[in-house]
């Protein structure tokens, strides 16, 4: 199999993420279709991290210590209230705290905090370790990872994808995966009707440096307007704007300003934190927000793109998803509901991908 990346393998949108496993607090109304596979993949996340590291030999930091989610004041503890009841509804396991309560868990917690919710089950990995673990056990299982290496086109004839173009040539493959994030229109070769409504989906970001023995937060917190991260270096994500700006990478006053005054109004503390980083990543958004895994309409070309904002969280199921489509030509029942073909223009095609292998 042959992996090609346009930058260095795990740099785009896997590189910018903050890593949260955030099935039950990122629900919102509207995505409830998504709520099935968002719990299946989170559930596989600690063996798939187990056996990504054994495969590596590298920590990806996968962490248990759970997410709150913060009310600062009334209105913000009305609006909390509001999302609570939701995801209960659908059944999550999540608590309501009181303001002590939360400032039990996380002592930094700005005094005077509305309330909180406990949610024991989202969790963090560092997603820039499981883009190096990855690329090394895809290296180890023989993988040949091309990195700069852009694909300018994906070659199909006579109805089926049937190899990539790049710098090196033409290279052929029995089956093509296309699963270029936010990029994932910019190849060429996919005629119109069959390209992936995917778009970029900027997000601004940055790190402070908390002392690594005496770290201010220990659990991933959500904020009236944003998100906390601790690492266990001791850096402190910092995320995210949600903005439509295309492929605009620049880092803006307003949105850092956002980012550092919905942090300090929760954490006070950090004022005196050092910034080690800022950074943007476009994640990439389809038209529900939900991601395409599985035919694209042409026989042979599979896609699996438009993760949006929940691309660390779906790795596992998205990559068991689109092999076993591979091998068997069929999505698995969880999946259904987010084939590509749902977006489709005219009746798509299936492939057929029967005696078919990944790649070359
Ligand atoms: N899942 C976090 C973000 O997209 O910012």
């Amino acid at each position: 199999m042959t992996v090609y990346d346009r930058g260095e393998a795990g740099r785009g949108a896997s590189w910018a993420a903050a890593g949260m496993l955030a099935a039950a607090v990122e629900t919102e109304p509207g995505e409830e279709p998504l709520l099935p596979l968002a719990l299946e993949s989170q559930a596989m996340w600690p063996d798939f991290a187990r056996e990504v590291e054994a495969a590596s030999g590298v920590s990806v930091e996968y962490r248990g210590e759970g997410t709150m989610v913060v009310a600062l004041n009334r209105d913000d503890a009305a609006q909390l209230r509001h999302s609570y009841e939701f995801q209960k509804g659908l059944g999550l396991d999540l608590h309501w705290l009181n303001a002590a309560e939360a400032r039990e868990r996380e002592p930094h917690l700005k005094p005077g905090l509305a309330a909180a919710v406990w949610s024991p089950r989202d969790h963090q990995v560092e997603n820039r370790q499981l883009g190096r673990a990855l690329a090394l056990a895809a290296r180890g299982a023989g993988v040949e990872l091309i990195e700069h290496c852009p694909v300018v086109e994906i070659v199909i004839a006579g109805g089926r994808a049937s190899g990539v173009v790049t710098e090196r040539g033409r290279d052929p493959a029995d089956v093509v995966v296309l699963a270029a994030g936010a990029w994932s229109r910019e190849i060429g070769g996919i005629p119109p009707a069959h390209l992936p409504p995917v778009r970029p989906i900027k997000g601004q970001m940055l790190a402070l440096q908390m002392d690594k023995a005496a770290p201010l937060l220990r659990h991933v917190l959500w904020l009236p307007r944003g998100y906390l991260v601790p690492r266990l270096d001791g850096r402190l994500v910092i995320g995210a704007t949600v903005e439509e700006r295309g492929f605009d990478s620049s880092l803006t006053a307003g949105g850092v300003f956002a980012l550092i005054e919905g942090a300090w109004r929760a954490v006070p503390s950090i004022e005196e934190l050092p910034i080690t980083e800022m950074w943007v990543g476009f994640r990439p958004g389809s038209r529900d927000d939900a991601p395409m895994l599985g035919p694209s309409g042409i026989d042979r070309l599979v896609v699996a793109t438009g993760h949006h904002r929940n691309g660390i969280l779906l790795t596992p199921v998205s990559a068991a998803v689109i092999s076993s489509y591979i091998l068997t030509n069929k999505l698995p029942e969880s999946a259904r509901p987010f084939s590509p073909e749902r977006f489709a223009a005219l009746p798509a095609r299936t492939g057929r991908l029967a005696n078919a292998r990944a790649a070359r």
